[in-house]
């Protein structure tokens, strides 16, 4: 039986290696990825299996299939990731997985491969949240980044805003009320008829739209850095739905651009109050809705008035990947965390307990 002192000499003998290999897997929602990184920076492979396909007839992720097709993927990403890194299992440091936030079967399919994959290899594995995957996609996409930074997390489950310390140590400004912003967008999209993932469909709809054309409103919130985005879709289906009942053709692209713009009024407005409040020199976007071309653009005008430095995410880096896991696994092994054979999936996991 590997225990945890077993985990932890076995991650020591490697700790001061340089260059030090992570191997990555991330099965949380619908992508089985898995990715090798040099050093927490440097990528030498990165494979994606995209489930969309197999979602998209039902308009959403259906858990119980996503976990069926990570069980498939798993094994292949991993294969596919060695093989194109020019490398053999031997020749990783440290394997890392996603243990939580998510879907509590598709992370557990992961968890079980690379906890069945460290024993047989003895490789320490090392437990990685998502969330700090998305941070920490910053690192491989800006590689002289480093803390203390701003983070604007926005991704389908999570919409937080916060200080990152130090590697790993955070403090959280600001969240959401209620829905999160990926999960605003799909919502939107689905009252627009476009299917899921409706948020980069709703984006190139919006493209050809008059961001004007319908008024949001603003929400009213006590938390100076919290977010709420619940009355924000109410008024946008109420106004479709009068227009349908007043027999109307929507202005599918208008209503698509006015909500784009509501929201990523929403996000800018607070990132900005509190990179004055904070004294922030560096602003980093993450998760899935950073690679939204509205919000990447009006980040980048607000940070150049600003002064502030702008860090996001290259495009494949925003959405769930295994390279950020990876990263993430690299500065979690260099403070010396494993996980014992009795890690379990936690799909509530939280970024700062
Ligand atoms: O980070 P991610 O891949 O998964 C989670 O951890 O949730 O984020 C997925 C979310 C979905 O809600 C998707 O609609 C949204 O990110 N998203 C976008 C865009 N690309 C992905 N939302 C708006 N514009 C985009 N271009
Ligand atoms: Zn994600």
């Amino acid at each position: 039986m590997q225990t945890i002192q077993d985990m932890t000499a076995a991650l020591k003998a490697v700790q001061q290696k340089r260059p030090l290999r992570v191997l990555g897997l991330e099965s949380s929602c619908d992508e089985t990825a898995a990715a090798i990184v040099e050093d927490g920076r440097k990528v030498l492979s990165d494979v994606i299996f995209s489930q969309v396909d197999l979602h998209a007839l039902y308009g959403g992720v259906v858990p119980e299939i996503a976990s069926r097709a990570h069980v498939d993927a798993c094994d292949r990403v991993i294969d596919q990731a060695l093989t194109d890194a020019g490398m053999t299992l031997r020749d990783v440091d440290v394997l890392a997985v996603t243990c939580g936030p998510g879907l509590v079967g598709a992370l557990l399919t992961g968890v079980s491969c690379m906890k069945g994959l460290s024993y047989t290899s003895r490789k320490p594995l090392v437990p990685v949240n998502h969330i700090e995957g998305h941070v920490s996609a910053n690192y491989v996409s800006t590689p002289d980044l480093e803390p203390p930074f701003l983070c604007l997390v926005v991704s389908g489950g999570h919409t937080h805003l916060v200080q990152v310390k130090d590697y790993g140590e955070y403090e959280l400004l600001g969240q959401t009320r209620d829905d999160a912003a990926g999960e605003a967008f799909d919502k939107a999209a689905r009252v627009l008829g476009l299917n899921y993932p409706g948020g980069p469909l709703l984006s190139k709809l919006a493209e050809e739209g008059d961001p004007e054309y319908l008024k949001l409103p603003k929400p009213k919130l006590d938390g100076e850095f919290d977010f709420s985005f619940s009355g924000l879709k109410t008024a946008f289906l109420n106004a479709c739905h009068k227009m349908e009942q007043k027999g109307e053709t929507l202005p599918r692209a208008d209503l698509a651009a006015s909500f784009e713009q509501a929201v990523v009024n929403q996000l800018c407005d607070a990132a900005f109050r509190a990179v004055k409040a904070t004294g922030a020199k560096t602003l980093c976007l993450a998760g899935g809705v950073s690679a939204n071309r509205r919000l990447r653009e009006q980040m980048a005008q607000m940070a150049i008035r600003r002064g502030v430095r702008l860090c996001m995410p290259k495009l494949r880096y925003c959405t769930d990947n295994g390279v950020m896991i990876a990263s993430a696994g690299y500065y979690r092994a260099l403070k010396g965390e494993v996980a014992p054979l009795s890690l379990n999936a936690v799909p509530d996991l939280k970024l700062i307990p």
